[in-house]
């Protein structure tokens, strides 16, 4: 059996800082899925590829030159695209919009599917994404489900985005919070969809320390070697 534990949730629902101190604690391997289809729909733009032309997009995501770098001075994985840290961009409203659209391109998905299995490595893998646990890692023994009012998960990133000095209107943030949860949830192939059998976690009223000791106590009782403390 694999050591995988698949985190799938709304952005904004805290998963991101969540795997990343659940990698580190584990000292396990981190495949962080969103950030590739953000890289993907970026890259796209920048090589003026139209959002329309499927099967010219699904090619270049299954030849892109996107590596992911640990960075000890911004104690963050950066990720590299031909040779560019796009590291500055990836968080940007306008990279999870187009991620959002390439993501919902069955070819695309396809298309990425042995990337990021290829992520896995002993003596684990934490999987953070959307459909790490019903499509890309269904063997995983450990499936969590994390989610959080839309208007927390606004209220968050309003927060983090004032946190950098970017300005940010609260209205506009919710609007796109809920138009990406439409087209993440409903879209034909691979939508937001709880794995069976996974565990339910709503971070709206838990600190992060919270949400990761209910996820470690779960986990744990499958994975009999996980730290508890
Ligand atoms: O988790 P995130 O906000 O970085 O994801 C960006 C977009 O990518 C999100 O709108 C949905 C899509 N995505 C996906 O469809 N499947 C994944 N496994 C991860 C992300």
């Amino acid at each position: 059996m694999k050591n995988i534990i698949t985190v799938d949730g709304p952005s904004g629902s805290g998963k991101g800082t969540v795997c990343q101190k659940l990698a580190e604690k584990l000292g396990w391997e981190l495949l962080d899925s969103g950030a590739l289809y953000r890289v993907l729909g970026l890259a796209v733009k920048r090589h003026d590829i139209a959002i329309e032309a499927h099967e010219k997009i699904a090619s270049f995501a299954r030849k892109m030159d996107v590596k992911f770098v640990w960075s000890a001075s911004n104690c963050e994985v950066e990720p590299i695209l031909e040779g560019e840290n796009l590291a500055p961009f990836i968080r940007t409203d306008e990279a999870g919009q187009l991620a959002s659209q390439v993501a919902a391109i069955p070819s695309v998905r396809e298309a990425l599917l042995e990337r990021q299995r290829s992520f896995y490595q002993e003596p684990g893998l934490i999987a953070d994404g959307r459909d790490m646990g019903t499509i890309v890692f269904p063997e995983a023994p450990v499936k969590i489900f994390l989610t959080a009012s839309a208007e927390c998960r606004a209220e968050r990133r309003y927060k983090q985005l004032k946190s950098k000095g970017v300005s940010a209107n609260m209205r506009a943030l919710l609007d796109s919070i809920k138009a990406r949860d439409e087209r993440d949830q409903t879209r034909p192939v691979a939508p937001l969809v709880p794995a069976e059998g996974a565990f339910f976690v709503d971070s709206s009223d838990l600190t992060i320390d919270e949400v990761l000791s209910q996820v470690l106590e779960f986990a744990s009782k499958s994975l009999s070697e996980l730290p508890l403390d």
